[in-house]
């Protein structure tokens, strides 16, 4: 396969799963208001946490009834806080099909100790069985499972009238999909993902329902205080207001702040929503046509529109042992690494060997479009590389 080197490259080379790239046009300069080496607790500081809340809640239609707040160690903190302040009252299903639900669900059997769990799980590219979850005991799940690229399809399998809380991870979701909040009783992101924000903190929104549990159960075990929401049995609402539980990151803030702003001028969710597909679209067509690649996700209606996963179906790499496959896509990737074209395509490490290309908002259509030929180029490269040296 001979492969013209194309000559047009990527504005931005930045196409990495997390963290995820600038808005467009961000420079230093956007994180000039930052309330440097003033305490978060300060009015203005207050402000400013207050102002990230506010916002996340007008953009994303989050009900006036749930509460939204900030919490250390980004979505890995929310998420692990919530587990382990809440769960363990009733039965609990985990889903879990690659490796960030692969990781709740060994924290759930391994670390919490909980019981009465029931496990459903699928391989990288499949969903498991999402209309088993049993309305009468929680459910954990992420959203979107960011390494395989392989996403919930909708809402309806978690019922309206569940006795159990619903607990999503949606890190690579938010501001990519419309969240039906109703469905969700605690969800949780980062800045880092598709607001292309600092890393750093994590967001969390809980239902009243969620809220309830909070007050109303007590884990077998301490917390430590940075996983602490209630307070004398009471939910700290101050977290909720931007009382932080502890020191946050004045200018990750800041960087926030300036997302948030930019996915307004891009329209609102809406907007970041509409950008996400646009970007899909120009895997999805160049895919179409190329018979060396194919979705990781088996199924459409499951493919991500953020996290864009793409397996190697050509032949001559299937047949080919587990190394020999990493050296190629490794090669691959180093390509177009130090040709400025793209950073950090690879796919995730335990995932099968293949790329992961980010799609979410602050990517730009023009961008996909342009590295597209760059893959195929690349692609044919560490092939015949390593064909030749097999025949030497
Ligand atoms: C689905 C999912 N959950 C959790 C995480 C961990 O996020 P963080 O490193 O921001 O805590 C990631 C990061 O990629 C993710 O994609």
């Amino acid at each position: 396969m001979s492969v013209t080197k194309p000559n047009i490259k990527p504005n931005s080379p930045n196409f990495s799963s997390g963290p995820c790239a600038k808005r467009p046009g961000w420079s230093i300069e956007a994180l000039s208001d930052a309330l440097t080496g003033r305490s978060h607790r300060s009015g203005p500081g207050k402000a400013k946490l207050k102002e990230v809340i506010d916002r996340h809640r007008d953009l994303l239609g989050v009900p006036d009834d749930y509460h939204i707040g900030i919490v250390p160690a980004s979505d890995t903190g929310a998420f692990e806080m919530a587990m382990w302040s809440m769960l363990g009252a009733r039965g609990v299903d985990v889903f879990a099909w690659e490796a960030f639900s692969g990781d709740w669900l060994k924290d759930i059997t391994g670390q919490l100790g909980i019981e009465d769990v029931r496990t459903f799980e699928a391989e990288y590219g499949a969903l498991p069985d999402l209309l088993a979850a049993d309305k009468e005991r929680d459910s954990v799940f992420v959203w979107n499972g960011t390494t395989s690229g392989v996403c919930a399809p909708n809402a309806d399998w978690i019922a309206d009238d569940r006795e159990g809380l619903t607990f999503c991870d949606a890190t690579s979701a938010v501001f990519a999909y419309d969240m039906d909040w109703n469905k969700l009783d605690v969800t949780t992101w980062s800045w880092q993902k598709v607001l292309g924000g600092e890393a750093a903190h994590g967001m969390i929104v809980l239902s009243p329902r969620a809220v309830e549990r909070l007050e109303s159960f007590t884990p077998s075990y301490g917390l430590p205080k940075i996983f602490r929401m209630s307070k004398g049995g009471k939910l700290n609402k101050g977290i909720f207001e931007g009382a932080t539980i502890n020191t946050p990151s004045m200018i990750a803030v800041e960087d926030c702040l300036d997302a948030l702003k930019w996915v307004e001028s891009v329209g609102g969710l809406k907007g970041t929503i509409a950008r996400s597909k646009e970007n899909f679209k120009a895997i999805e067509s160049w895919a179409a046509k190329t018979d060396w690649v194919d979705f990781l996700a088996q199924d459409e209606d499951t493919r991500s529109t953020t996290s864009i996963c793409l397996k190697i179906v050509d032949p001559w790499f299937t047949s080919q042992d587990d190394e020999t496959q990493g050296a190629v896509i490794g090669a691959l990737a180093k390509m177009l690494d130090s040709e400025g074209v793209a950073y950090d395509i690879k796919g995730y490490r335990d995932a099968p060997h293949g790329l992961r290309i980010w799609g979410g908002a602050t990517i730009e259509a023009a961008d996909l479009k342009a590295l597209c030929p760059w893959l195929d180029w690349a692609y044919a490269q560490a092939k015949a590389q390593r064909e030749e040296s097999v025949a030497a």
